[in-house]
C-alpha cells in the first residue's frame, strides 16, 4: 500500500483543495468527514501523517466539531489548518478566543523563527503572503509549542512543536493566494512525516489493475461508455485488467455532438479492438423527450429510458456481475453538514444508477480516488490519445439540455451545427485547452433579422465557455472581442436557422454551467 496522509474534514470549502496539493507532492491522500474518524478506523487507514481542515464552525461554541479523542496520543505527525489548528490547541491546553479582529482574504506573516514546513521557502526575518479566513483565533498556544509566524490579526500564525511533530497555520496553504503553500505541505509530508513522494500515475495504474482483478474474478463486468474521458479510461483500464470478462456498451441518445458517436464507436472497435455493443436509440429517446419542455423532466425522462435501454442491451449478452463506472473522488466525498439538513437538488445528474438493483450487479469503480486531472494523467498512462484526454466534459443528457423550451429534431439539429462551428473556432484559435467547457445553446426564441436584401426570422444562439478547475465554480471565459465578432458571423453564414449570437457572461454561482 502507498504511503498515505489523512484529512480530516470540518467542513472548509476548500478541503478538497488540500488532497490536490498533498497529491501533488506525491503523496496519495483521502478526505473524511471529522464524524467518521476514530483511533481505531485512523490506525486502519494506516497514513503517515494527519491533516486537520479548516472549517466554519467556532470553538468557542461547546457543540462544535473536536478533534477524534485520543487523536493526538497516537504519535502521528499533525498539521491543523484554521479551523483545525484551532481544534488542536484547544485539545491540547491552549485558549482559542473570539476575535474583534477577522482577518479575511490577503494577510501577511512575519517568519519569526525556523520551522521544518518553511525549509527552503521562507527565511527568518521575511514577511510573507498567505490567505486568513477567521474569526477566532489562538489567545494562548499550548504547552510545548513555540509561536514562529506571525501576523497582524493572529499572533500565533504558525506554531510548532516540534517533537511531537505537531505544527498549526492560522492561514491557508492549500489555496494558490498563499503562493508559497504548496511547498509548506510537502515540507510536512515529506520532512516532518517522512513520506517519499513516489505516489506515481504508473503505480496508481498497477495498483488498481490488481484490485479490479481481486474483485472480479472470473465474473463478467459491464460498462457503459459516454463518449467522455471517465468511462473511456475505465474501460481501457477495465480491458487491460480483464480482457475478454468486459463488455462495453455505447447507447447513443441522439443528443450527442457531431461525428461524436462514430469517432467513439472508432476508437474502442478499431484502435483499441476492444469489443462494444452500438445501440442507436436516437429515435426512442427523441420520441420520449418531443414537447417536454420543464429541465428536470427531460433530465429524469432522458435517466430513466437511459435505463432500459442499456438493461435491454445488457440483457440480449446474458447479462454481467458487476457495472463499472466512472465515479471520480468529488462525487464521493461526502460533504460534512452543520445543519443536518439534506442538501438542495439544483439538478438531477443523469448516471446508471437504479441499474445495478435491478439487476443485482456489483459496482467496479476504478477512479473513485481521483480527481479529474489526474484521470486524464491515468488516461494518457494507458495510452488513450491527447485529443481525447483532454476532451472537455460533456453532460450525460447530452445537447437534450441545451435546448431550453423543448427538444424537436430541427432544433437538435441546428444546435449540433452550431456547437460544431463554434468548437472549430475554438480550437483554431488556440484556445481549446485554456476553457473547461465550452458549448452552445439554442434558445426558444426567434428574432427578426436582415440577411441579403430579405428578412429573416430566426433562432438565437448563447454561446458559452468557462473555466473551472473541477466544475463546482466557473468563470466565464473572457474572449477577446475579435474572436466573438468572427465566430458570431460564422455561425449565421454556415448555420441555417440561426440570425443571431449572444455570449453568456454569467459566472458559476450564481448560473450553473449548462443552461438546464
Ligand atoms: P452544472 O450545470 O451543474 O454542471 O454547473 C457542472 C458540470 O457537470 C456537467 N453536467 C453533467 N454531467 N451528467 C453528467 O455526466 C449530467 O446530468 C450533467 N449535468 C451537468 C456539466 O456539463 C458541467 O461540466
Amino acid at each position: 500500500m502507498s504511503e498515505r496522509i489523512l484529512i480530516i474534514d470540518f467542513g472548509s470549502q476548500v478541503t478538497q483543495l488540500i488532497a490536490r496539493r498533498v497529491r501533488e507532492s506525491g503523496v496519495y491522500s483521502e478526505v473524511h468527514p471529522f464524524n467518521s474518524v476514530s483511533v481505531e478506523t485512523i490506525k486502519a487507514f494506516d497514513p503517515k501523517g494527519i491533516i486537520l481542515s479548516g472549517g466554519p464552525a467556532s470553538l468557542t461554541n461547546v457543540d462544535t466539531p473536536r478533534a477524534p479523542d485520543g487523536l493526538f496520543d497516537m504519535g502521528l505527525p499533525v498539521l491543523g489548518i484554521c479551523y483545525g489548528q484551532m481544534a488542536m490547541a484547544e485539545a491540547l491546553g491552549g485558549k482559542v478566543v473570539s476575535s474583534d479582529h477577522r482577518e479575511f482574504g490577503r494577510a501577511f506573516v512575519d517568519i519569526k523563527e525556523d520551522c521544518e514546513l518553511f525549509h527552503g521557502v521562507w527565511d527568518v526575518g521575511s514577511r510573507e503572503q498567505v490567505w486568513m479566513s477567521h474569526g477566532d483565533r489562538i489567545d494562548a498556544p499550548p504547552p510545548g509549542f513555540r509561536t514562529v509566524a506571525t501576523s497582524e490579526g493572529a499572533p500565533f500564525a504558525t506554531i510548532a512543536d516540534d517533537e511531537r511533530r505537531f505544527y498549526g497555520l492560522m492561514y491557508h496553504p492549500e489555496v494558490v493566494h498563499t503562493p508559497h503553500g504548496a511547498k509548506l505541505l510537502e515540507n510536512f509530508t515529506h520532512r516532518v512525516c517522512g513520506c517519499a513522494g513516489d505516489w506515481t500515475m504508473a503505480g496508481f495504474k498497477e495498483q488498481e489493475i490488481a484490485k479490479v482483478r481481486a474483485q472480479v474474478g472470473d465474473g463478467k463486468v459491464i460498462c457503459g461508455l459516454s463518449g467522455g474521458v471517465d468511462s473511456s479510461v475505465v474501460a481501457v483500464l477495465l480491458h487491460e485488467a480483464i480482457g475478454e470478462q468486459l463488455q462495453c456498451v455505447f447507447v447513443d441518445t441522439g443528443f450527442m455532438r457531431k461525428g461524436e458517436a462514430e469517432e467513439v464507436v472508432n476508437m474502442f472497435r478499431e484502435h483499441y479492438n476492444i469489443p462494444l455493443v452500438h445501440r442507436d436509440a436516437s429515435e426512442l429517446f427523441i420520441n420520449k423527450l418531443e414537447g417536454e419542455p420543464d429541465p428536470e423532466k427531460k433530465r429524469k425522462i432522458i435517466g430513466a429510458t437511459f435505463i432500459d435501454v442499456f438493461e435491454e442491451e445488457a440483457v440480449k449478452i446474458g447479462g454481467a456481475d458487476f457495472l463499472a463506472q466512472g465515479t471520480l473522488y468529488p462525487d464521493v466525498i461526502e460533504s460534512v453538514s452543520f445543519t443536518g439538513g439534506p442538501s438542495v437538488t439544483i439538478k438531477s445528474h443523469h448516471n446508471v444508477g437504479g441499474l445495478p438493483e435491478r439487476m443485482n450487479m456489483d459496482l467496479v469503480e476504478p477512479l473513485r480516488e481521483l480527481f479529474k486531472d489526474e484521470v486524464r494523467k491515468l488516461g494518457r498512462e494507458l495510452g488513450l490519445p491527447e485529443n481525447f484526454v483532454g476532451r472537455h466534459p460533456f453532460p450525460g443528457p447530452g445537447l437534450a439540455i441545451r435546448l431550453p423550451g423543448g427538444v424537436t429534431r430541427e432544433k437538435l439539429e441546428i444546435l449540433r451545427n452550431a456547437d460544431a462551428v463554434y468548437l472549430d473556432a475554438i480550437r483554431n484559435a488556440g484556445l481549446y485547452d485554456a476553457i473547461w467547457q465550452a458549448f452552445a445553446v439554442l434558445l426558444p426564441v426567434q428574432t427578426v433579422g436582415v440577411m441579403g436584401d430579405a428578412r429573416t426570422y430566426d433562432y438565437v444562439c448563447a454561446l458559452r465557455a468557462v473555466t473551472s478547475t473541477d466544475g463546482m465554480t466557473a468563470d466565464f471565459y473572457h474572449f477577446d472581442m475579435e474572436f466573438l465578432a468572427g465566430v458570431s458571423n460564422r455561425i449565421i453564414n454556415e448555420v441555417k436557422g440561426i440570425n443571431r449570437v449572444t455570449y453568456d457572461i454569467t459566472s458559476k454561482p450564481p448560473g450553473t454551467i449548462e443552461w438546464e
